[in-house]
């Protein structure tokens, strides 16, 4: 094999967001972007000769070629073998699984998860670590500042890899594992779930919906909830991964999986849907016409999970990103153990889960999972509520109307502006921040602030401080807003607004979330002025 040395200068946007590099596929595309991303990585990790690198990604529009290049790098970068899922496609979830079991020293992972896909849509890429989890920020910032002075990357002068057959090949003196992606996933969720129980529940009646979106996970929910747990072939509906994702938005929430929506609002609909992104680790969860949030997913999980035999034994505490409702908090607190609060993004949940400190982990963008791996994981979450469905005999939104009454309702919602221009969204936030002063104790409408702030963390395992994660209001009766702006998207800025107020009273818990926040929504476009600034009258998406 030749390994050739190819000259190359730095380009200044290679800097890791909220989940890896993410660009339109057309910037992917330019001669030596990939390349110098990666052989940042490379630099920046400095692997062992000989190591073993985890390698996979989502499926989408650029995946296999992006493949071929990272497969020629990592040999002429010393690597002594690569797990490359079948066809170059692992979910995020089982590449997470994948570089624990087999003990990679991490992985790279190709997706840019639930945004579109296609030849104008998104492309993406992330290093995981030896834990399976996504690097850290001081790994992030260190790929990013490699990058900003990179002269130079090797590559192997050879034709592309066999992706298509289980096996091993050589590339020079690499090993190419060619490995099947769904098989130890699988194996995982055994472990954890009682399969008989969820097979007995699938052949009583219950019907149950499952989206994959035409997206990673498709394969996995097939051999999963079909062929082992026994659910009707038509239970997995957009089951086949395409490039583009069939054109659609593969995130699973209530604007873009409006397909599953409408079946489950629908007549005759199953007693439950589900849906996944783009890669695998987002999940939607649904009861007969009847939506669970995030949010209150995570706590529910928590209260229900000595029912689940991978967690009988207890969970050893809850993490949640600051965004995501309280509710997993007051589940810790009738538990009697901790529950932290964190940035946005689940890389700040791994040295929490590495230390033992918490066993859930949850986000209030569809995420959820467990120390099982260190990825939320899409499916993981399906087969749990399956899990407690099967035990508790009960519907979906029965569960969450009892957990309501005994916890209290942590109302909550979500309000994107999406594609806004940077300086309208970086005005908002300004405002935000400068106004700091002026809130705290002021009335607003019904409400008090009680305090702002421009949330910060100090990683308790490493003692890493991560600034500027997010402006908070905090009212004196515990209701919140928060502002913050993505790190995922490609497109101008997206502002995020996050709301939510606790309602105690079991006869208000049936109103419209929408309603029951009204105040607040109004208070937060106020005190932003995000529509005279932006131009926007509503947001592009209310989850
Ligand atoms: C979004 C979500 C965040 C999640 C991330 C990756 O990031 O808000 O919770 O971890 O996608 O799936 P954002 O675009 O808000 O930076
Ligand atoms: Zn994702």
């Amino acid at each position: 094999m030749q390994a050739r040395t190819v000259s190359t200068t730095p380009f200044n946007d290679q800097k890791p967001g909220t989940s890896g590099l993410r660009k339109r596929v057309e910037v992917f595309r330019q001669a030596h972007y990939l390349e110098n991303f990666v052989q940042s990585i490379f630099d920046s990790i400095a692997a062992p000769q000989g190591a073993t690198l985890a390698l996979g990604g989502d499926g989408r529009y650029f995946n296999r070629e992006a493949i071929q290049i990272i497969l020629k790098m990592a040999a002429a970068n010393g690597f002594r073998r690569v797990l490359v899922g079948k066809g170059g496609i692992l979910s995020t979830p089982a590449a997470s699984c994948v570089i624990r079991k087999y003990q990679t020293c991490g992985g790279i992972i190709l997706s840019a998860s639930h945004n579109p896909g296609g030849p104008d849509g998104d492309f993406g890429i992330k290093y995981n670590t030896a834990n399976g989890g996504p690097a850290p920020e001081k790994i992030t910032e260190a790929i990013y500042a490699a990058s900003k002075a990179i002269s130079q990357y090797r590559i192997a002068d050879t034709s592309d890899i066999e992706l298509d057959t289980l096996g091993d090949s050589g590339l020079g003196d690499m090993i190419v594992s060619v490995i099947d992606p769904v098989g130890d996933y699988a194996e995982l969720m055994e472990s954890l779930f009682d399969f008989a129980a969820i097979r007995k529940l699938l052949s009583g009646g219950f019907f149950i919906k499952f989206d994959a979106m035409h997206a990673v996970t498709g394969p996995y929910a097939r051999e999963i909830l079909v062929n082992c747990l026994g659910a009707a072939p038509d239970s997995v509906m957009n089951a086949e991964p395409l490039p583009d994702f069939g054109g659609g938005h593969p995130d699973p929430n209530l604007t873009y999986a409006h397909e599953l929506v409408e079946v489950l609002y629908g007549g005759n609909a199953p007693d439950f849907g589900a849906a996944s992104d783009g890669d695998g680790d987002r999940n939607m969860i649904l009861g007969k016409h009847f939506f669970v949030t995030p949010s209150d997913s995570l706590a529910i999980l928590a209260a229900n999970a000595h029912l689940v035999p991978g967690y009988k034994q207890g969970l050893a505490g809850i993490a949640r990103s600051m965004p995501t409702s309280a509710a997993a908090d007051r589940v810790a607190a009738a538990l009697g153990i901790p529950c932290y609060e964190t940035p946005t993004g689940w890389k700040f949940f791994g040295n929490l889960m590495d230390a033992g400190k918490v066993t859930l982990c949850g986000e209030e963008s569809f995420g959820t999972g467990s120390d099982h791996i260190r990825e939320k994981d899409g499916l993981w979450a399906v087969l749990f509520w399956l899990n407690i469905l099967a035990v508790r005999k009960q519907s979906v939104e029965d569960i969450v109307r009892e957990h309501w009454a005994r916890f209290g309702r942590n109302v909550y919602s979500r309000h994107d502006y999406e594609g806004i221009p940077i300086d309208a969204a970086n005005g908002v936030m300004k405002l935000l921040r400068d106004s700091f002063s002026k809130f705290s104790a002021q009335k607003l409408g019904n409400y008090t602030a009680d305090f702002c702030d421009d949330f910060s963390y100090t990683d308790p395992v490493d003692g890493s401080v991560s600034t500027g994660q997010g402006v908070r209001i905090i009212f004196t009766d515990g209701s919140r807003i928060v502002f913050r702006l993505s790190g995922t998207g490609t497109e101008g800025a997206t502002l995020r607004i996050y709301l939510e107020s606790f309602e105690p009273d079991v006869a208000q818990h049936h109103l419209d979330a929408q309603e029951a926040l009204a105040e607040l929504i109004n208070i937060a476009l106020e005190i932003s002025e995000l529509r005279e600034r932006t131009g926007r009258e509503r947001p592009t998406v209310i989850t």
